[in-house]
């Protein structure tokens, strides 16, 4: 794993974009893997501000969102088919053909995660795959107890994430309770991944990622097991991390 702690939380976010601009514009034919969340969306402002300054174009590239809530619809403002059409999509010069999500409210929810699947493989698998981390240590909607080998298909969210997507859903609207998610194993596959964590909320779950033992109880812990995993941190998410001088030797300042 490469570990790169920045200075604070801008840093972090400077230092993703620029590996996803890097990436981009070596592969204009990119295939992203997307999250969503609160820690994306100072990101994906900054991927708007970049296109428009001309610095990079998503005119070739295209997306794998990593899950999407069950008993949705695409148009619902809560949904992420939402999130990323108002925050990234409908900013950017890409192909809107090319950007995919699970659907939330398929006929048949283990169909649509093989569809899923079958649609990454076919676009040639997933080239840089970006991660947020929930506080218990999930990626994408893997919650703790997820098998290590898992593809696409329905989890049942823990009170923890429903508690932390509160936030977002309007008072008296009930948080939903299941999400269709790439699996883990689908998350090994992308040739690259990316995470990134910022915030003390996510210390625990960062060194458990990072030094803890590769265990379902902390699903991000299977990232130990990728060639080409980055792990971007600011110094509160890096703070529970005994090995910060050996990451601040190799890469000073995140560099
Ligand atoms: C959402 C996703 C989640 C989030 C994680 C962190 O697509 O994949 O794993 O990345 O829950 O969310 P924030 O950034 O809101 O703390």
């Amino acid at each position: 794993m490469k570990v790169l702690i920045c200075p604070d939380r801008d840093a972090a976010i400077e230092r993703a974009k620029g590996i996803i601009i890097d990436h981009v514009n070596a592969k204009p034919k990119a295939v992203l893997g997307l999250a969503t969340g609160g820690t994306m969306v100072p990101l994906y402002e900054r991927l708007v501000s970049a296109y428009q300054a001309g610095a990079v174009s998503f005119a070739g590239v295209t997306t794998f969102n990593l899950d999407e809530y069950i008993g949705i619809p695409p148009e619902h403002p809560c949904s992420y088919h939402t999130y990323m059409r108002d925050i990234l999509f409908q900013h950017i010069d890409i192909d809107q053909s090319r950007t995919h999500l699970p659907h939330g409210m398929p006929d048949d929810v283990d169909a649509e995660g093989e569809r899923y699947e079958a649609e990454i493989t076919a676009a040639g698998g997933i080239s840089l795959q970006l991660l947020g981390i929930g506080k218990n240590g999930h990626i994408g909607f893997n919650e703790p107890s997820s098998s290590l080998a898992s593809r696409t298909r329905v989890k049942t969210l823990t009170e923890t994430t429903r508690n932390a997507n509160r936030q977002y859903f309007p008072e008296g609207e009930e948080t939903p309770r299941f999400a269709l998610t790439m699996g883990i194993g689908t998350i090994l596959d992308a040739r690259e991944c990316l995470l990134i964590a910022t915030g003390a909320d996510k210390a625990q779950a960062v060194a458990d990622m990072i030094e803890g033992a590769v265990s379902a109880a902390c699903p991000a812990s299977a990232l130990q097991f990728h060639r080409h995993a980055t792990i971007i941190t600011d110094q509160e998410a890096a703070s529970q991390l005994r090995l910060t001088d050996y990451y601040q030797h190799v890469h000073p300042d995140g560099i």
